[in-house]
């Protein structure tokens, strides 16, 4: 069989191909969210396909660790920058592991790997002759020490006069400027005016790469039609702007090895790292970078969000070719995650958190549903809540799993009949359908891969319903026909559990366990299986509940906002009735004696927020908490709330601290201050609730 591959080739498939493939390196300085996931989701997927189908696929990815928010958040935090972005990559592979996406090496852009192939890829620029120097006026916050970069800005419009814009364009009229165009502008790292300063920066002049980049865009199929159509229409149009590839110090990042003083700006050395975690790949299994690299019998393929189209469709072909690396085979751009057909926000809770959408959902669910929008356009996904709910639970509940949980069971202790009954033709028309879904699958058209598949569950459950293995059991005289109708039930079910399982990891090891043959390849799916025993039945995915869902959400709101649609009504509309007002706490604990205001003003309490939480393992009822009282003024506090707070309940939130209590030291290091936290005397620990200031309240300002 031939296949028609993107790049307009014809390969036959029985030959392996070496695929290289990578997603976008998320930033250190945020957590995971189910946002980035479209993207981790969708090229896992695709890399377990071409290993299904036999292929040889590396699945690459790195945290990209660089730039003046990583430096700032690291500030913040109290610690070292590397301090920082190893506790962020340590809880990014966490959560991508806990979603079963599988990269064959994770490596850091901040790595000494990192450092060698940048220089080398500097070197050919420099040889090429692509670098100038110029001088750069930039906003410099000097009560921080730093450059601000524009997002760190804001001000008033000089076109409209919208207060409190940030430093690139204006929210209310769109108009574009520069940050120091912005009237009475202020850091938001200090809240300091900056000053414009000038430093000298180091650019790549990308014009002098145009013929390339034109005949690179535009042939080859290397980019989807829109986008090539999108940098034709935009930047191809007019002269292609030099490109600021340096920063001044202070910066995390690299220094240029011929420029002292000056930092590859992040965008230099984050996509290097794409060959960077290859390289280290290649040196724990003995391989040679440049069979991954440099040759053209290996494919490239780049996943990436349509947000930095223009880093890996001009920049990064551009070095690329400078340096004599292979160019991408092809750089697949999706969409963004929308929620209910609106952008993720915060306040409304569907900014979701990797982390707290494990703590209410099955990871199975999102990979699902997520395939089951997916195409090979660059289009925002959209993820509504209640298609959601019902696509797992009918197509893949009701339709899918049930096959098998409605039928295993009779055949545990005869298995599989001797040979493959007669179904009416139902496996052979799957198994022709295969071919079909693998193209799907291969074009990165998921959502038709997932038609396609729920198309044969269709097929495969009038089958069940018809025969009726639960009344044949009934009769001893049927024995033979129940076997019969659950072998070819199961049979349905482990063919389409086949065409789904790089969708569907989990479900197709349960499958693969249940029928004692593990799932490891396509062609599984077009033989049966027979005369095997089948073991015992255990239960594979539950229904989504609505509860799970609006619980995720709830969590997923900032601490301290109320959703007015659900909350208790206001106090006073109802009563007391629904007010815990019992007057026990007091009683509990007595007011103390007088005090005078002098008294109360040595305690010096301020608004903080938690940026850092985490266990102290050791102790039952500390957790350690940074706290900011903003600029990088932080304070490192221990906490009795252990038995009442999660770590992660707490970053974030704006406490109240007592901010000039004398430092204890303690067995677990020394405590700055303390956090002000309600509780009954005598009442478990469970019931002690943080002190939080209202929205709007900024840490540092004063509690009087
Ligand atoms: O947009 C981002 O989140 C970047 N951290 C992506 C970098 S991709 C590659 F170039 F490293
Ligand atoms: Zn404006």
């Amino acid at each position: 069989m031939i296949c028609d591959l993107s790049n307009g080739s014809t390969i036959d498939p029985s030959i392996v191909r070496r695929i290289l493939v990578t997603s976008a390196l998320p930033y250190a300085n945020g957590e995971i969210h189910i946002g980035h996931l479209v993207e981790y989701l969708q090229t896992d997927i695709w890399v377990r396909f071409q290993q299904l189908i036999g292929n040889r696929c590396l699945y690459l990815c790195a945290d990209d660790t660089h730039g003046t928010a990583v430096m700032i958040s690291a500030r913040k935090a109290g610690v070292s920058e590397a301090e920082f972005i190893a506790r962020m990559q340590e809880s990014h592979q966490r959560d991508f592991a806990a979603f079963d996406i599988r990269f064959d090496h994770y490596g850091s852009t901040n790595s000494a790997a990192n450092r060698a192939i940048c220089e080398r890829i500097w070197h050919s620029i420099r040889q090429a002759e692509l670098v100038v120097e110029r001088d750069v006026e930039q906003l410099y916050d000097p009560r921080v020490g730093t450059f601000l970069p524009d997002r760190f800005v804001r001000g008033q419009c000089p076109k409209c006069g919208s207060p409190d814009e940030p430093g690139d364009n204006c929210s209310r009229c769109g108009h574009h400027y520069s940050p120091s165009e912005l009237i009475e502008p202020r850091s938001t790292l200090s809240g300091a005016t900056p000053e414009l300063r000038k430093a000298p920066h180091l650019f790549i002049e990308l014009e002098k790469l145009r013929g390339f980049l034109e005949s690179w865009t535009q042939t080859g199929d290397h980019l989807q039609a829109e986008i090539a159509n999108y940098l034709k229409g935009h930047f191809l149009g007019e002269p292609l702007r030099d490109w600021d590839i340096s920063r001044p110090a202070p910066y995390f990042g690299f220094e240029i090895p011929d420029s002292p003083g000056n930092y590859w700006y992040v965008w230099f050395d984050a996509p290097i790292g794409y060959i960077a975690s290859t390289h280290e790949w290649c040196e724990r299994h003995g391989e040679r970078l440049d069979d991954w690299w440099r040759s053209p019998e290996c494919e490239v393929h780049h996943f990436i969000g349509k947000d930095i189209t223009y880093f890996h469709t001009l920049f990064w072909p551009g070095m690329l070719k400078t340096a004599g690396f292979s160019l991408p085979t092809k750089v697949h751009i999706h969409g963004f995650l929308t929620v209910d057909g609106e952008k993720m926000s915060k306040s409304k809770g569907t900014f979701v958190a990797a982390r707290t959408y494990l703590r209410h959902l099955d990871p199975s669910y999102l990979r699902y549903f997520y395939a089951s929008k997916l195409s090979s356009r660059v289009e925002d996904l959209d993820l509504a809540v209640d298609e959601f709910i019902a696509k797992v639970n009918t197509d893949l509940v009701n339709k899918i799993v049930n096959l098998a949980s409605r039928t295993a069971k009779f055949v545990e202790s005869t298995g599989l009949s001797p040979t493959y009954p007669d179904d009416g033709g139902l496996f052979v028309a799957a198994a022709a359908a295969g071919a079909e879904i693998r193209e799907a699958f291969e074009a990165t058209d998921f959502s038709r891969a997932v038609r396609l598949i729920v198309a044969l569950a269709d097929r495969a459950n009038p089958f069940v319903e018809e025969r009726r293995p639960w009344d044949l059991r009934k009769d001893p005289a049927k024995a033979g026909e129940l076997q019969d109708v659950c072998t070819v039930a199961l049979n349905l079910f482990r063919q389409i559990v086949v065409y789904l399982s790089p969708v569907l990891p989990r479900l197709a090891e349960q499958a693969g366990a249940l029928l004692g043959d593990p799932i490891t390849r396509w062609e599984q799916s077009q033989t049966p299986l027979v005369g095997k025993p089948v073991n015992k039945f255990t239960h594979m995915l539950r229904r989504v509940e609505e509860k799970d869902v609006l619980a995720m959400i709830e969590e997923s709101k900032p601490a301290g906002e109320v959703d007015t649609a659900t909350a208790s009504p206001a106090p006073g509309v109802v009563g007391s009735t629904t007010w815990n007002d019992s007057g026990v706490p007091l009683a509990a604990e007595p007011l103390a004696p007088e005090c005078t205001i002098d008294d109360f003003q040595k305690i010096d309490l301020r608004v903080a927020r938690v940026i850092a939480a985490e266990d102290v393992p050791e102790a039952k009822k500390l957790l350690k908490l940074t706290l900011s009282l903003g600029g990088d003024t932080t304070k490192n506090v221990f906490a009795g709330i252990k038995e009442a707070y999660k770590p992660e309940q707490l970053v974030g939130k704006l406490v109240v601290c007592v901010a000039n209590l004398a430092p204890r030291k303690m067995k677990f290091g020394t405590s700055e201050g303390m956090v002000t936290a309600a509780s009954t005397d005598g009442a478990p620990p469970t019931e002690v609730f943080v002190i939080t200031a209202d929205t709007g309240a900024v840490p540092g300002q004063r509690v009087h």
